[in-house]
């Protein structure tokens, strides 16, 4: 039965919410935990399908998995004997990959299928494939499989040459136990990048420099298990922030780490929001449209990526003309054809988004074409009169754990409905 989520918009939003763990850092950290070949117990595990996809494919291989509690889990990779699973699911999300840095410190050898996710157009692996080969790793791609192999990874030098989340975090999880020192230059700065090196060196790797642009790994010879607390979800809160700041009122997110939403909150406060940081929480207070505001994505400290169509969305309703500046993604602008239909005035050339500030949208049936991009929908759906229905909603699922009822709890009015397109159960007059 297809579910989707409904929202009758204009309602302000007040209160607090409160933040999950990142799914870009659990996504890295529970693969990577296969390093231990022990016991590890993680609190703040997001509650999303991104993470089910990760228990499955961690079961496969023969991990032990125990669900202590809503966000807890403890994961046994002690009892993993063989790289040898069924990564039929792998193909779906980009995350998959980690478990070739990760099979590949351990056996020295991994398969699986090229790794998927979102659709942004030409997502590469040349740049993981440069570090494990850097390694000292053999890579073979055929017919849709990825295949890394090596008895011994020795540390070298590896130059990246695009700033990549995941080729960071997957050579930084290859060098952990390979031979000598390894130097990753030119590496992702990012929050999630800094909590996967945090968990290696908790549970014993030698890795410095995560969060600067050069990270330099120790090998050692072995790992334990230990706990770990992961990170809280950067995007997720700039995505609450984006939804308060559409519907108008006062929030607070909470259990953040405000450093990591500098970029977010500069460029709210630019278009009008009143931002006040706490030491782990953000409050947001607003009662009107957005002032158009210039915002070029770039990696992190820059504005990220997985903010964009948040923005886009917030930016459609609201004064004057804006222009977003798209330079991580070849193709993220493909849900800009679903906000056409709340009335939005936006015009696309190459990776510029031009949006000319509406002073209303409507309700609309849209779908989401991704996690992001659902999120945007959402955040229009909150800002436009009458009735929005968003369908392909498991797309929203991947990376926002309890969406509707945390926006539910700050008043807005949603509701998810089970098989929402039958026209008898629609009741959205
Ligand atoms: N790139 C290459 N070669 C590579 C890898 C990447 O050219 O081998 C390019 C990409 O084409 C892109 C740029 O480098 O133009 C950045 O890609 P990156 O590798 O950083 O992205 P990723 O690791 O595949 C992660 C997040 C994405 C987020 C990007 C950018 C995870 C699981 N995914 O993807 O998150 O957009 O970093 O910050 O960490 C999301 O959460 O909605 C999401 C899509």
């Amino acid at each position: 039965m297809q579910e989707g989520i409904v929202i009758r918009g204009l309602k302000h939003l007040e209160g607090e919410v409160k933040i999950s763990g990142a799914k870009n850092a659990a996504v890295a950290v529970l693969p990577a935990s296969i390093l231990s070949r022990g016991v590890c117990k993680f609190d703040n595990i997001p509650n999303i399908s991104d993470i089910n996809v990760i228990y499955d494919l961690l079961i496969d291989l023969g991990a032990k998995i125990k669900l202590l509690g809503k966000s807890c889990v403890e994961i046994d990779t002690s009892c993993i004997n063989s790289p040898h699973a069924c990564f039929d699911m792998a193909k779906n999300i980009r995350a998959s990959c980690y478990f070739l840095g990760a099979l590949l410190a351990i056996f020295g050898y991994a398969k699986l299928p090229v790794p998927g996710g979102c659709n942004f157009g030409f997502r590469p692996i040349d740049q993981h494939i440069k570090g494990f080969e850097a390694l000292g790793a053999e890579c073979k791609i055929t017919d849709g499989m990825i295949e890394v192999s090596c008895n011994h990874l020795v540390g070298t030098n590896i130059y990246l040459d695009v700033i990549s989340v995941g080729a960071t975090i997957n050579t930084m999880i290859a060098a952990v136990k390979a031979e000598g020192v390894t130097v990753i230059e030119n590496a992702a700065k990012e929050p999630h990048v800094v909590d996967v090196a945090n968990f290696l060196n908790r549970i014993g790797a030698d890795i410095m420099g995560a969060g600067t642009d050069v990270i330099k790994i120790k090998g050692v010879g072995k790992l334990h298990g230990d706990e770990y607390t992961i990170v809280p979800d950067q995007i997720e809160a700039g995505t609450y922030m984006a939804a308060a700041f559409a519907s108008g009122g006062n929030v607070t997110i909470r259990k953040v780490i405000p450093k990591h939403l500098e970029s977010i909150i500069a460029k709210f406060e630019e278009m009008g929001a009143n931002v006040t940081v706490y030491d782990e929480d953000v409050n947001i207070k607003v009662y009107s449209s957005p002032k158009k505001c210039n915002i070029k994505t770039m990696p992190y400290p820059g504005f990220p990526t997985d903010m964009q169509p948040q923005v886009v969305a917030l930016l459609s309703k609201s004064s004057g003309t804006s222009i977003i500046n798209e330079t991580v993604w070849g193709n993220r602008f493909r849900y800009i054809s679903e906000l056409f239909l709340f009335g939005a005035n936006i015009s696309i050339s190459g990776s510029t988004a031009v949006i000319e500030g509406v002073s209303e949208l409507k309700g609309a049936q849209v779908k989401a074409t991704d996690l992001r991009a659902g999120a945007a929908l959402i955040i229009a759906g909150l800002s436009a009169s009458g009735v929005t229905v968003i369908k392909q909603t498991q797309y929203i699922e991947r990376g926002y754990e309890n969406i509707v009822e945390k926006l539910s709890a700050l008043g807005a009015d949603i509701r998810t409905k089970r098989n929402v397109f039958a026209k008898k159960a629609l009741d959205i007059s």
